[in-house]
């Protein structure tokens, strides 16, 4: 099975989850584009769902397939939020933010009853920190942040594309941390999220109820 089947088997297995009525928040990412498309074809077949994404490319691809989509104001409560993740450790904790969007995902997920991982079996790691943790930073604070970061042992890079800073949706930049591993998330979190200027950063701790993750065997279920 490619990278790219297992995604495809995982985003089907996760519409299954989506029930008549749902209010269902949408990830951002390859994996949960997949799990948007497999939903539209739901919803064109007549499954009467709401939703909310969390970035502005998933809620436009949501709507260019039929799919409501309405803000979180309208719709603060969600049943299930559906999302992909860049490595998948132990207890279901999570880095996140390869997309750019993880602070809007971590307000969407927050917001769900249900978190719903769909990832393929490569993303699942023994310990955190091979893939570089994004840390979303206000403009302003790059400097002191960078820094900061830097002297916690992290090595951040600012996120570039196409020549320039990366700008999240929000108008932030991002930090990647090349961390290498992240034995205890807990505090590295916490650490971080000690900075003035940090926004948010891409480690999901004790917030994913379920992680489908699809490989060679098929799709298996993880919990925390
Ligand atoms: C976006 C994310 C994605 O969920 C993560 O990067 C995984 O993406 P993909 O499904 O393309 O491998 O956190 O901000």
């Amino acid at each position: 099975m490619t990278q790219d089947e297992a995604k495809l088997a995982v985003a089907w297995r996760a519409v299954e989850l989506v029930d008549e009525g749902m209010a269902v928040g949408l990830g951002t990412g390859t994996t949960a584009t997949m799990f948007i498309r497999a939903l539209g074809e739901r919803v064109k077949a007549g499954l009467r769902i709401r939703c909310v994404a969390s970035s502005d490319a998933s809620h436009q691809l949501a709507a260019s397939l039929g799919i409501p989509v309405v803000s979180l104001a309208e719709l603060p409560e969600l049943d299930v939020y559906i999302d992909g993740a860049d490595e998948v450790g132990p207890r279901l904790a999570l880095i996140k933010g390869g997309g750019g969007a993880l602070l809007r995902e971590k307000i969407v997920a927050s917001a769900a009853r249900k978190f719903v991982v769909v990832a393929d079996s490569t993303k699942v790691v023994e310990t955190l920190g091979r893939y570089p943790l994004p840390v979303e930073v206000i403009q302003m604070a790059l400097p002191i942040v960078q820094r900061k970061l830097a002297n916690l042992g992290l090595n951040p890079a600012v996120r570039r594309r196409d020549g320039a800073a990366y700008l999240t949706d929000e108008g932030n930049f991002i930090l990647d941390c090349a961390c290498e591993q992240i034995p205890d998330p807990e505090k590295i979190a916490a650490e971080i999220r000690g900075i003035a200027g940090v926004v948010e950063h891409g480690l999901f701790l004790n917030m994913a109820s379920v992680a489908l993750i699809a490989g060679d065997g098929g799709v298996q279920e993880l919990y925390p």
